[in-house]
């Protein structure tokens, strides 16, 4: 798969430019930054995850990735005012630091915000001096805090606004459209102003400005093309606080879709009394989006939602920010066919979102994954009270603006669900939303099945089930005009390449004892509450109703291997000796054992892709279920199998045809027709010899689509490819290949890489969930015939990577 060739032109043309809502005053903070932990410090730029530069220690929990991201640190960096800048405002802005965060200034307390997903500001402005000064953030990130790796340190990117007295205040925009007719749209901006100073009469002017994709050399400097759609000018008393409506009507628009992410931008100025001029930039999409009875509507047009759930984390990266990164993920979704992400389960980077609007995401954005009643010791439950508005009002007004944001999702399986003397709070929380933007519903994903034949569901606008397809008919009878669709959604698990037989059709059996902590990529199997695709979809095409679903996960993330996450028969999930004791006794009460055997799993089995970017075999069922115009065809399992010749080994075939034929070494097996609510083709009878498995795919009896899986000789070389080049990174992958180059899917050799010239290298990963080798190791065992390395560019000139393996030819690439 070459991503390159899969970005949208748009994207492409736009990346120089930044578009989060933000004053023109506004310029990064990130570097430089002396960062003291455990005693040591040193200086760093951030973002930073301190978290993931430590190394995997198996004693660590599995559930939070096996890394030591907790504890307590200070990041301090110098700020200097000058004369020229008194009588500004200063403000620092932190798009999420985990967690615990304090700011201070000059030795002063400025602000505190403790959850380490939101963004917010600290105005530095009362603590300045003329000359230097010293802004600090400490940290104070608790273990037992989160069901998944959460990271440690100032992970996003931190801002600082040089502001005039009067300005668009923080997140000071929130602008609406109207669709008047296919072409033409009435737009309702709301701007409102800080003035430190006294009130006065003053201009504000807002230009619509359309961002014509191209840019174009002006003088041999890259510029932006604009256009001005409309205009308005308002001359009002501001005083601190003042909101001042504008509105606009505009023509020849397109709307904002995901297959066409047109963006426009407010441009708001407000002159001071002084003559200065502040200037604050609002991108935005028109277009509407509804959740009706029967349906997502976008543009009036029903739209099944094919989505994903997402953490933060970005693989070996860990939890630190970074834009190519994603538009690496983000690309790979979208070529699968996924048009939907969940931000499972909490607000995600401001440029996430960026990135969602100028690629075609629909987005639900969430803000928690607790409410009052606790999951961990530490988490979100004990900041619930005092800050749940605050956060949720952070997270709308940050986010509001734009257009691929279609939901606010209050939260995940919160142990209210079931407590009717609690329903005050998802209500509660359903209002704050109304309030502060009307124009977009709530939803939370539920998995308490009997809650949801409760009033509670009336505390949300757009039903969300998790993993309980068999539940959306009834929920649609009995609720006839309220949206329902399926926030979390298969929780299939896999291990990228692995294969166990027998393959059984029992969702518990891919992972059975002496399996090495993997689990089969049939894709059949899946925890007790969660299922395969197929169960899903089979619901999901008797309910036309149903909106969408969001499949647990689109990337295999840090944190919760299940099945080898918490599973209570293993006694080194036990912190203490009387836990341990207790657990035997139980497990001896049932006649049954428990295991002193340590889980190694340190990230999860739940992605279509894996933790390095490759993708699984689901990949392909996703797409030929997602993109049934595209021509899919996809085999399962590889073909190297020299244990097994003479013994019954499946092929599983995922196809957008309507049937298939196989062949093994030109031997047909049969013709195979995808029969009612069948997604994919099965032939369970094959009997395993070495060659060559082809199939040939047929939709409405013309030939469609073809796959062929070849068994490989011995491994012999490497080989090197540039994979995904962004601004800064550019992500490398290496095949262990035969002589004829094809992938050896079962060769793990140790390969060492080396990054000299224009380039460092940043982390190593192949995707094998067990792995405890460092992300920054130069030297890891391949996986399955694959591995990753990711290089950052440090300057003009050639990279020159290169990965040696024992015995195995060398491979150089040049970028
Ligand atoms: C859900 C939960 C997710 C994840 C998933 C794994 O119940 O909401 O956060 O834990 O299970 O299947």
């Amino acid at each position: 798969m070459n991503l390159r060739t899969l970005l949208p032109a748009a994207l492409l043309s736009l990346a120089a430019l930044s578009a989060v809502a933000q004053s023109a005053n506004r310029v990064l903070f990130n570097d430089g930054w002396t960062f003291e932990k455990d005693g040591a410090s040193r200086v760093l730029d951030l973002p930073h995850d301190w978290g993931v530069e430590g190394a995997f220690r198996q004693e660590y929990p599995g559930e939070t990735g096996k890394l030591p991201w907790w504890g307590s640190a200070r990041y301090a960096k110098t700020l200097e005012m000058r004369a020229e800048d008194r009588g500004k405002s200063f403000y620092l802005d932190i798009d999420g630091a985990m967690s615990g965060a304090k700011v201070w200034c000059n030795g002063a307390l400025v602000t505190e915000w403790p959850y380490g997903y939101a963004s917010f500001r600290a105005d530095l402005t009362p603590f300045l001096k003329e000359g230097n000064n010293e802004v600090a953030v400490t940290l104070d990130n608790p273990q037992e805090s989160s069901r998944w790796y959460p990271g440690g340190g100032i992970y996003r990117n931190v801002w600082l606004t040089r502001e005039a007295p009067v300005a668009v205040g923080h997140w000071g925009t929130f602008i609406t459209s109207e669709l008047t007719g296919d072409r033409t749209a009435r737009i309702a901006l709301l701007v409102t102003l800080e003035n430190r100073g006294e009130p006065y009469v003053g201009l504000v002017t807002t230009q619509i400005l359309e961002q014509v994709p191209e840019l174009v050399s002006v003088a041999g400097r890259r510029q932006r093309v604009e256009r001005v759609l409309a205009e308005t000018r308002s001359y009002e008393p501001i005083a601190d606080g003042t909101v001042i409506p504008q509105s606009f009507d505009v023509r020849d628009i397109v709307r904002w879709s995901p297959d066409r992410p047109k963006m426009y931008l407010a441009r708001t100025v407000v002159k001071g009394q002084d003559g200065t001029e502040a200037v604050y930039e609002t991108p935005f999409g028109i277009r509407s989006a509804e959740f009706r009875a029967d349906g997502f509507y976008l543009n009036g047009e029903k739209t099944f939602l094919k989505g994903v759930c997402l953490h933060h984390d970005a693989g070996a990266l860990g939890a630190v920010w970074n834009e190519d990164a994603w538009v690496r993920r983000l690309t790979m979704l979208k070529e699968m066919g996924c048009n939907a992400i969940r931000t499972s389960h909490n607000p995600p980077a401001p440029e996430f979102l960026d990135l969602c609007d100028r690629m075609g995401f629909l987005v639900l954005d969430e803000l928690t994954d607790t409410w009052t009643v606790p999951k961990k010791e530490n988490g979100y439950a004990r900041l619930f009270e005092q800050w749940a508005e605050k956060d949720l009002v952070a997270l709308i007004h940050r986010d509001r603006n734009h257009p691929s944001v279609i939901l606010w999702s209050i939260g995940n399986e919160c142990g209210e669900q079931g407590d009717s003397t609690r329903w005050h709070i998802p209500q509660h929380l359903t209002d704050i939303c109304h309030r502060e933007d009307p124009t977009r519903q709530t939803t939370a994903g539920n998995d308490n099945l009997w809650a949801s034949r409760t009033p509670y569901h009336e505390t949300i606008d757009v039903y969300g089930y998790n993993y309980k397809p068999h539940a959306y008919a009834q929920f649609h009878a009995d609720n006839p005009q309220q949206p329902v669709y399926g926030s979390e959604t298969a929780s299939c698990i896999s291990t990228r390449g692995f294969y166990w037989f027998p393959v059984s059709d029992e969702k518990g059996e891919g992972w059975p004892d002496g399996a090495p902590f993997q689990v089969s990529s049939y894709d059949l199997y899946a925890p007790g509450w969660a299922s395969k695709p197929d169960y899903e979809w089979a619901f999901e095409d008797q309910a036309p109703y149903v909106a969408g679903e969001f499949v647990w996960t689109g990337y295999d993330y840090l944190g919760e291997p299940t099945p080898y996450n918490l599973d209570p028969s293993i006694l080194t999930n036990y912190h203490t000796e009387e836990e341990k004791e207790a657990a035997k006794a139980m497990f001896a009460s049932w006649g049954q054992k428990v295991s002193e055997e340590p889980l190694p799993s340190r990230s999860s089995y739940f992605g279509i892709i894996d933790l390095a970017g490759f993708p699984k075999d689901r990949y392909w069922m996703y797409q030929s279920r997602w993109r049934p115009d595209l021509p899919v065809a996809h085999i399962l399992p590889h073909w190297n199998w020299p244990d097994r010749i003479g013994q019954v080994t499946p092929v599983h075939v995922y196809t957008s045809g309507d049937s298939a034929e196989l062949f093994i070494n030109g031997k047909s097996q049969g013709l195979k027709r995808k029969g009612e609510r069948e997604y994919r083709l099965r032939w369970d009878d094959v009997v395993y010899e070495p060659g060559t498995v082809e199939v040939v795919a047929y939709k409405d009896g013309r030939e469609w689509a073809r796959d062929k899986v070849v068994t490989t000789g011995a491994a012999k070389r490497l080989a090197l490819s540039e994979d995904f080049r962004g601004e800064e990174l550019v992500f490398v992958r290496l095949e262990i290949d035969d002589k004829a180059g094809n992938m050896v899917p079962t060769a793990c050799p140790t390969v060492t890489f080396s990054v000299s010239g224009a380039g460092e290298m940043v982390a190593t990963d192949a995707g094998d969930p067990t792995s405890h080798v460092p992300f920054y190791s130069e030297q890891l065992p391949a996986f399955n015939g694959l591995c990753s390395v990711i290089v950052r560019r440090t300057g003009p000139g050639k990279i020159v990577v290169k990965a040696t393996s024992p015995g195995l030819k060398t491979a150089k690439l040049v970028l």
